[in-house]
């Protein structure tokens, strides 16, 4: 298998930065109860990314994880599963920033939106490395976008295909 290089490490970096620009900017930094925001990471696509956005981020965020499951191969189920649940005594009342490692067909932040609303959460972000808009089945936008691709797979930089390539530090495509 080959992997075609599509981000490097440099572009990735310099995007998080100006993303983190401009949430720092834009989210609201204290809920009406004066409460940080939160940061829903879901993993475990978006660990690398949550953590270098995060810090760059000019407000502290308290940080919750949850595992979201649906891809086979190359594959999605349409179904996914948030391992675990999202408990609504973390999130009622307040400001989530939802950070995922890819927006494709739109069925996982259309579930986890979701469960956060019915945990009451106040007001609730998506944040997105990467979009392929092309793919979309559930329509919905993120709030804040990295990069914007084509219908291709990709790993690398937290992405995988079955568990292989998160680690690599740029993002690639695929080649059988
Ligand atoms: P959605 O529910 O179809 O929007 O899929 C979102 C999830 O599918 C992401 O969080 C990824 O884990 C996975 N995914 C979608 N496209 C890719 C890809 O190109 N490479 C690796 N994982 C992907
Ligand atoms: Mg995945």
């Amino acid at each position: 298998m080959k992997i075609e290089k599509l981000l490097t490490e440099a572009q990735i970096q310099a995007r998080v930065e100006e993303m983190a620009q401009e949430i720092s900017r834009d989210f609201p930094q204290t809920n009406k109860a004066g409460k940080p925001p939160v940061a829903l990471i879901l993993a475990n696509g978006a660990i690398f990314f949550a953590a270098d956005l995060l810090r760059k981020l000019r407000f502290e965020t308290e940080i919750q994880v949850v595992r979201v499951a649906s891809y086979a191969g190359t594959q999605s189920n349409g179904a996914p599963e948030i391992v675990g649940g999202i408990s609504p005594e973390k999130f009622r009342g307040r400001n989530v920033l939802v950070i995922d490692d890819v927006l494709d067909t739109g069925h996982t932040l259309a579930k986890v939106r979701e469960h956060l609303c019915a945990a009451g959460a106040e007001d609730v972000r998506i944040c997105v490395l990467l979009d392929k808009p092309s793919r979309r089945v559930v329509p919905g936008q993120a709030d804040y976008v990295g990069f914007s691709i084509d219908d291709v797979f990709v790993v690398g930089y937290g992405l995988d295909l079955d568990d292989a390539w998160r680690t690599l530090p740029y993002v690639g495509i695929v080649k059988e």
